[in-house]
């Protein structure tokens, strides 16, 4: 019998290891994916950096992984912050992202010294100028732009349009004081611009256009305040392959263009050309994850459909039942064995939603049966819940064929352990 290898490790060996729901996470991958980076974008062009959107996978081995792999990280509240900071994450390489900041979070930024906070508001441009100043340093920000794009992607990960809680809108008006405030303050280094258009983006069409409408912005913020935009940083949201009919573009597909319609807009303006910032999260782990699931109930409703029961469900990946997110799987103990039937993989929360797969094609299933669902290393972990006292699955590692646990399985006592 031939079972699911992934990364070159047994699938069905690690489910009886450490029991099923699993996350199971490639090393391998995701530093296959940095070195792409690495040589066709941070090689290729000076002036160049890289911050992963830790928001799409972290935990503090992911952390030293970055860390090591030389890449900044974008974090987007405390608790990131914080465990970037357990793995002393150098400091001047994060990020701080976020559309309403505490005044506990600026100050936790300030007091690290994080190297960009990226503003979003005029309230937290004001906190951040106190905060400095009690401190008495100068922090290095950048405004993050609403560009006023509609990417094509699910409506709930769409950020970039007018119509946005994230970012200033480019309003010259309103960008024009934030800028001069900035300018005027013994507290803040304004180094540029940031956007974030939107999440799995297949095409590079959305990010050029916000790099020519940033362009501009630097052009007359130039003309008519002097300013000089040093930084430009485009986000992340470059799409992977979840199902059929979808495949992850080289990272070059986006940063070449990206780039150059920066170079090009620089010289016809005569400006600087900037740092150009990139924040890729889905497109570095997504792939590099898959979960485990043991087959319990099979339920044929004769001529509708059959349901497959698993130990997991919306907890573990909440993405189907949020943005109809579709995935692939396959029965890890039969690879070898011919699709012949169709079936819906079922959760186990009690809520009729939480469907993981509508239509899968299997082997003959059978419970106790290992399903592998693909592409779960994005914004899985990262947003799994205990609905319905649910504890969240272990999560282990491969590097080179060899396993090791990186986060243990919640218990029940863990569930219980803030309870009063
Ligand atoms: N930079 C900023 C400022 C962001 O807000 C995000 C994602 C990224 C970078 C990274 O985007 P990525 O390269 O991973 O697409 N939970 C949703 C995705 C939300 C993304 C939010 N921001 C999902 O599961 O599809």
């Amino acid at each position: 019998m031939t079972n699911f290898l992934f990364s070159n490790v047994d699938t069905i060996e690690l489910a009886t290891k450490y029991g099923t729901p699993l996350y199971v996470v490639s090393e391998d991958l995701i530093v296959d994916r940095c070195k792409e980076i690495k040589k066709d974008y941070i090689q290729k062009f000076k002036n160049t950096m890289v911050a992963y959107a830790s928001k799409a996978f972290l935990t503090k081995e992911m952390a030293r992984i970055i860390k090591r792999e030389g890449f900044g990280m974008d974090v987007v509240s405390g608790g990131e912050l914080y465990t970037a900071i357990q793995v002393d994450f150098p400091m001047e390489k994060i990020i701080f992202h976020g559309n309403n900041k505490t005044r506990e979070e600026i100050e936790m930024a300030v007091q690290n010294g994080v190297g960009r906070i990226v503003v979003d508001n005029f309230l937290e441009l004001k906190l951040i100028e106190e905060i400095a100043e009690k401190y008495n340093k100068k922090m290095n920000i950048l405004f993050r732009i609403t560009p006023g794009i509609n990417s094509h992607t699910h409506r709930y990960i769409q950020t970039g349009q007018i119509d946005s809680k994230f970012g200033i809108p480019l309003d010259k008006e309103i960008i024009y004081k934030f800028i001069n405030t900035a300018m005027n303050s013994q507290y803040v280094d304004l180094k540029g611009f940031h956007f974030h258009i939107g999440s799995q983006i297949h095409e590079n069409t959305a990010h050029v256009k916000a790099i020519n409408i940033l362009v501009k912005l630097a052009k007359t913020a130039k003309e008519d305040l002097g300013f000089i935009t040093r930084e430009i940083n485009a986000g992340g949201g470059y799409g992977i392959r979840y199902g059929q009919g979808e495949c992850r573009k080289p990272i070059s597909y986006y940063t070449d263009a990206m780039m150059k319609e920066l170079i090009d807009g620089c010289e016809k303006y005569g400006l600087e050309r900037p740092m150009l910032i990139i924040e890729p999260g889905r497109w570095i782990v997504g792939e590099a994850g898959i979960t485990l699931y043991t087959i319990g109930s099979i339920k044929e409703i004769p001529g509708v459909r059959t349901y497959v029961g698993i130990d997991g469900g919306m907890p573990d990946n909440p993405r189907p039942a949020l943005y109809g997110a579709k995935y692939e799987g396959v029965i890890a103990n039969k690879i070898d064995k011919k699709p012949i039937q169709n079936v819906t993989i079922a959760g186990k929360c009690c809520e009729t939603g939480d469907i993981l797969i509508w239509d899968l094609n299997v082997p003959q299933i059978e419970t106790g049966d290992i399903l592998a669902v693909l592409s779960t290393g994005a914004y899985n972990y990262s947003m799994a819940s205990n609905y319905n006292r649910i504890p969240k699955p272990a999560v282990v590692m491969l590097r080179e064929g060899k396993d090791r646990l990186i986060v243990k399985r919640e218990t029940y006592d863990d569930i219980l352990k803030n309870e009063i």
